[in-house]
């Protein structure tokens, strides 16, 4: 998969994927994600790429042309299965929308600052509106870095252990069960016998009764569905 990014500020997003999983899925060459500075496409020497908004009212507003210059060059080179716009007031980010966007094989995600982007470039350009929460970022860039870690650890082979993936919270409407390591007993308290049991049927159980009643207790929206 291959995941284009325009960004004003390239710098944020730069540690964010350059370690662990998704640092992985790269070097093994199944993920490959280009950031481009969107300043390439100002419209002047001065690297303009942003406007004061017309009706008044605080805030800056990225430019149409820029934008427009951006994603019309970059899809010269490959189709976009989904132009994205990361933003407050897209739809909320859930591990459905994970998975789907994991089976594509070319993404743009368009990280917006100041105020937000023309809302031509909505109209004409974008094909998902994705929030990753109900609060205000100062930018897209966080949000774009969360949806490439959601999504890229979804590839089929990043994850090392294939089943892992499956067993995260969300993946089938519940939450995660609790998990125990090493020691058995530590300060007085105990890991669950079962777990220790070998018994694998009586603990796929066990953990399928836990992730019931966590869900239950925190998250029962997830049950309505
Ligand atoms: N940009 C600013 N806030 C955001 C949010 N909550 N989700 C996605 N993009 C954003």
């Amino acid at each position: 998969m291959t995941i284009h990014i325009l960004t004003v500020v390239p710098e944020l997003l730069e540690s964010p994927l350059s370690h662990s999983i998704i640092k992985r899925a790269q070097a093994k060459g199944l993920l490959q994600v280009h950031i481009h500075h969107l300043r390439k496409w100002a419209v002047n020497e001065y690297g303009q790429v942003d406007d004061y908004q017309y009706g008044g009212g605080a805030g800056m507003v990225m430019m149409p042309e820029p934008l427009a210059n951006a994603i019309d060059e970059l899809s010269k080179e490959q189709s976009f299965d989904e132009i994205i716009f990361l933003t407050p007031d897209g739809e909320t980010l859930t591990q459905k929308t994970a998975n789907t966007l994991s089976l594509k094989e070319n993404l743009l995600f368009i990280c917006g600052h100041y105020k937000g982007i023309d809302q031509r470039i909505r109209e004409q350009y974008v094909t998902k509106e994705i929030s990753i929460g109900d609060y205000v970022l100062s930018g897209g860039e966080l949000a774009a870095a969360v949806l490439v870690d959601a999504i890229g650890r979804l590839i089929p082979g990043v994850l090392n252990d294939e089943t892992s993936a499956l067993t995260d919270s969300f993946q089938d409407n519940l939450l995660a069960p609790p998990v125990y390591t090493r020691p058995a007993e530590w300060r007085g308290s105990k890991v669950p016998d079962i777990l220790l049991s070998g018994n694998t049927a009586k603990i796929e159980d066990w953990r399928y009764e836990e992730a019931l009643q966590r869900t239950k207790e925190r998250r029962p929206d997830l049950l309505e569905d």
